[in-house]
C-alpha cells in the first residue's frame, strides 16, 4: 500500500491561535473513504484533529470539507481519487468562519435557509383528515430539490457568496424552488417576490460550481433556472433581474441583437434616477475607452431569420 500524505489545516483558536497546515502519513488502503482516513488519524495518531461527521452514509450532510480546494462529502468520496503527488489536502469549508481545525459556523447558511420558509403553507381552509396527497407527476417537479442533505459543500464554493455575504445562497434557493414548485403550497407569488429582492435568485452568476459540488441531485444551478422561469411565467417582474431577462427578449426579438444602450436602462427601470445614475460611471468609462455601442441601434443582416428563430421559440415557451 503506497503512503499518502494528509496536509489538514489546523486552528485552535484557545491553545493554538495561528493557523497552520499539520501533516499525517499514512497508507491508503483500497476502498477506504475520506472519512475513514480522518477516524484513522484521529484514532491512531492525533485525537485533537477536529472535523464533523455522523452517518457515514451521505444523509446527515455533517462531513463536508474542501478536499485539494474543492467542497466533498467526505465519507462518499474515495480517498484514492484525491491525491495529487502523494498529498491530499485539506481545508474548512469555504466561505464560512472556522470553529476548530475542520469544524465551522454554520449559522449563516441556517440562517439563509430560514429566510426562504421551508416549509409547506397550504391553503388555510383545506383541512385534510390524512396527509396532503401528490400525484407522482407533481412530485416529480421536486424531486431534485428535495434530495439535498444541508451538507454545505454548494455554499462553500459559490462564487458569489465570496463577494456577496449577503446572497441567499443555493442551498437556499434549492429550497425555495422545492416550495415555490409543490402544487399543495398557496404562497407561491410571496415566495417568488421575496426570492426576487436584491441577494436574492437574480444575483446569481449562473458560475455552476454548486451543482458541480452538490453530492446528491439537487444540484441547485437548475433550481435556480427553474425558479427564473417560475418568476416569468407568473409576472414577478418588478426587479432588475426579470427586467433584463424583458430586454434581452425584446432587443434580440426586434433587432436580432442585444441593444446595450437598452438594455442596461430598461434593467434598471426608465423611472429609476438613483438607478439611472450608478449607470453613469460605467457608461463614462465605455464611452472613454471606446467601447460603447452605436447610439442609433441596428439590427443585424438576415435579421428575418433571427425574427423567425425567436418567435419560433416564443411559440414553444407558451
Ligand atoms: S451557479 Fe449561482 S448559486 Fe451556484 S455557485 Fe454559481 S453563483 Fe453560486
Ligand atoms: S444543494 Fe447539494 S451541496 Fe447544497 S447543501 Fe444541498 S446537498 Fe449539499
Ligand atoms: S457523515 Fe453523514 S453525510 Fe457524511
Amino acid at each position: 500500500m503506497s503512503k499518502v500524505t494528509f496536509r489538514i489545516f489546523r486552528f485552535d483558536p484557545a491553545n493554538d491561535p495561528t493557523p497552520r497546515y499539520q501533516e499525517y502519513e499514512m497508507p491508503l488502503e483500497p476502498g477506504i473513504t475520506l472519512l475513514n482516513c480522518l477516524n484513522k488519524i484521529k484514532a491512531e495518531k492525533d485525537a485533537t484533529l477536529t472535523y464533523r461527521m455522523s452517518c457515514g452514509s451521505a444523509i446527515c450532510g455533517s462531513c463536508a470539507v474542501r478536499a485539494n480546494g474543492h467542497a466533498i462529502l467526505s465519507c462518499k468520496t474515495q480517498a484514492s481519487e484525491l491525491v495529487k503527488d502523494g498529498v491530499i489536502q485539506l481545508d474548512p469549508l469555504g466561505n464560512t468562519s472556522v470553529i476548530r481545525d475542520l469544524a465551522v459556523d454554520l449559522e449563516p447558511f441556517w440562517a439563509s435557509i430560514r429566510k426562504v420558509k421551508p416549509w409547506l403553507m397550504p391553503d388555510a381552509t383545506d383541512n385534510p383528515e390524512k396527509e396532503r396527497l401528490q400525484s407522482q407527476e407533481d412530485y416529480l417537479k421536486i424531486d431534485h430539490a428535495t434530495t439535498c442533505i444541508m451538507c454545505g459543500a454548494c455554499w462553500s464554493d459559490c462564487n458569489v457568496l465570496e463577494v456577496d455575504k449577503k446572497f441567499i445562497g443555493p442551498a437556499a434557493l434549492a429550497k425555495a424552488q422545492r416550495f415555490i414548485y409543490d402544487t399543495r403550497d398557496v404562497k407561491t407569488i410571496d415566495r417568488l417576490e421575496e426570492i426576487s429582492e436584491p441577494h436574492g435568485v437574480w444575483d446569481c452568476t449562473h458560475c455552476g460550481e454548486c451543482s458541480t459540488r452538490c453530492p446528491t441531485d439537487a444540484r441547485p444551478l437548475g433550481r435556480i433556472e427553474e425558479i427564473k422561469q417560475a418568476a416569468m411565467a407568473e409576472g414577478v417582474h418588478g426587479n432588475s433581474g426579470a427586467r433584463h431577462v424583458l430586454a434581452f427578449r425584446e432587443t434580440v426579438g426586434k433587432r436580432g441583437l442585444l441593444d446595450e444602450n437598452y438594455v442596461p436602462v430598461r434593467s434598471v427601470g426608465f423611472l429609476n434616477i438613483p438607478g439611472l445614475l450608478g449607470l453613469m460611471p460605467v457608461g463614462l468609462r465605455m464611452l472613454w475607452r471606446g467601447k460603447n455601442p452605436p447610439v442609433i441601434p441596428h439590427s443585424v443582416d438576415k435579421v428575418e431569420e433571427v425574427k423567425k428563430i425567436y418567435s419560433r421559440s416564443e411559440e414553444f415557451r407558451k
